[in-house]
């Protein structure tokens, strides 16, 4: 039998980057759109280019990269953003405007000022001024998880009317039940006269945990778009974790009668990639991207899956992306030998220096580590396109000293806009201490407000990849760096994130 399509609709680059802390540069951005499209993500929600001009910048910069996917942008009900929403997304291949006004009590009367007549009013322009950029148009009440579902249809059947050929039904604060939230998408289905017109589509967030039972209860009462992020990343408790319900849907595909065309091996590769750039960890027990999500530790589920896998496991882990450290590269490798690797893992480095410094620090790696594997290599990019963002601060040298008994001291050398300057502290140990040497130089006034470091691959000589979380005047950003040296990997990480802080405009949030 013939089943039905499920949309998957990315929007880790937009609601994803409003979870606090995870505001993305525009490279960032491009590089995790790519990963997507080579997951074969539907549409890729790539911002709100209203938000700011560093914001239209990225979504641009997404519309000009992305060919395989439908890219989209953001936009409130209002003339203005939709036409930095349609500005913005002019290079773009295929390109969807997604706009949005609330239509709960609660939302119209203390956040709008507006009253039902006037909010199905503008909700119709909105749809107009959009059709004029694209003829694929999304049109979301938000928080109707809390909207009267009569005034629903009334709004919902304007809009499709006006143009709109996807309808979003978003649980903007995790409040609906399951069974509730399927059996809302069946009724506005079958009391909206002209809904065969659109394609319904549901945008659930995990408040209660829900999200991702919400969305496949939708899926079941016939909406056939999910939108969901990587990892479940998003405002607040997050949004649908997109492997889940995609795995959802193709384990159990006797349930649902549907099918995404999702490429489920990228599944791994983008989570990682994801978690490196926002410095969001994900937790071993996570469902399919969790470091836990395959490993059987007791004696009976070992002999089980020993004997027969499907006794204990329901999917492959080498089907979503999980695959055993593999040893690609050592010190002797050949710049072709790094470049077809690079290939193969989807990395494409734009340009042939950037390929030279790529390898360059390729070799400084294999002369400090013998075995060098896929996820070194990704680290290495990562680190590389960090290094690449530094406007302001760059990392020259680093001394510290450790002894017992001794206090640990830093000292660091920087080049601020190309002026080397240095400084020098003590700390409780060898980090703070070169977190303070920094600050002794840059007096930056940010507040640490989260460190960690993760083993990149297993052994003592693994790199390790740090996250440095900064924040200051309301603003939060993250900082990656990755070295052999976790004092090293620290001290970049530092620096990234200070850079960061410097170089981003103030953004607007679209729900406020
Ligand atoms: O949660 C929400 O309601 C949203 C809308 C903009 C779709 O993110
Ligand atoms: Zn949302």
């Amino acid at each position: 039998m013939k089943q039905d399509h499920l949309i998957i609709f990315d929007t880790t680059l937009r609601d994803g980057e409003q979870s606090p802390g995870a505001s993305m540069t525009r490279e960032e951005k491009v590089r995790i759109a790519r990963q997507l499209e080579r997951m074969r993500v539907d549409v890729i929600e790539a911002g709100f280019p209203a938000a700011s001009n560093g914001d239209f910048e990225s979504v641009k910069a997404v519309a000009d990269a992305i060919k395989d996917s439908t890219v989209c942008g953001l936009a409130r009900a209002l003339e203005r953003d939709i036409q930095r929403a349609g500005e913005a997304l002019r290079g773009a291949r295929s390109a969807r405007i997604h706009t949005f006004i609330a239509t709960s009590a609660i939302h119209m009367e203390k956040k709008l000022r507006m009253s039902p007549d006037q909010v199905i009013e503008q909700a119709v322009k909105a749809v107009k001024w959009a059709r004029q950029y694209t003829d694929n148009v999304e049109f979301s009440p938000e928080d109707a998880g809390r909207s009267d579902p009569d005034f629903l249809c009334r709004v919902l059947e304007a809009v499709i009317d006006a143009g709109a050929g996807t309808l979003n039904i978003p649980d903007t604060v995790g409040y609906s039940m399951p069974g509730q939230f399927g059996e809302l998408i069946r009724d506005l289905r079958n009391r909206i006269p002209n809904a065969d017109k659109a394609v319904f589509s549901v945008h659930c967030h995990n408040d209660l945990g829900l999200a991702v039972a919400n969305s496949l209860a939708a899926v079941l009462n016939g909406a056939r778009q999910v939108e969901c992020t990587i990892n479940g990343l998003g405002e607040r408790a997050g949004n649908a974790a997109l492997e889940e319900v995609v795995m959802a849907v193709r384990t159990r595909q006797d349930v649902f009668g549907c099918e995404t065309r999702i490429d489920a091996t990228q599944i791994m590769p983008a989570s990682r990639l994801v978690s490196g750039i926002t410095g969001f960890a994900v937790q071993p027990n996570k469902a399919i991207v969790g470091a836990n999500a395959f490993a059987h530790e007791s004696g009976i589920h070992q002999d089980g899956v020993l004997k027969h896998r499907e006794t204990y496991e329901i999917m492959r882990a080498e089907d979503v992306g999980w695959s055993a450290n593999k040893m690609v590269l050592g010190k002797h490798s050949g710049r072709n030998a790094f470049r077809t690797r690079l290939t193969e893992l989807g990395i494409e480095l734009g340009s042939e220096e950037a390929l030279n410094a790529a390898f360059a620090r390729f070799k400084e790696l294999a002369d400090k580590k013998h075995d060098i594997f896929d996820e070194d290599l990704q680290a290495l990019v990562s680190d590389e396109a960090a290094a690449n963002t530094l406007e302001l601060f760059k990392l020259v040298s680093l001394k510290v000293c450790s002894e017992t008994g001794e206090i640990p001291s830093a000292r660091v050398v920087i080049a601020e806009n190309g002026l080397e300057k240095d400084g020098s502290a003590i700390g409780g140990g060898p980090v703070d201490a070169a977190f303070r040497a920094l600050e002794s130089i840059v007096n930056s006034g940010a507040e640490l407000q989260l460190y960690s470091v993760n083993n990149i691959t297993t052994g003592t000589d693994a790199q390790g990849e740090v996250t440095v979380r900064l924040s200051k005047g309301g603003r939060i950003v993250n900082g990656q760096g990755s070295d052999t040296d976790i004092v090293v990997a620290s001290a970049k990480a530092y620096l990234h994130a200070l850079n960061k802080l410097h170089s981003k405009l103030e953004r607007a949030h679209p729900q406020v």
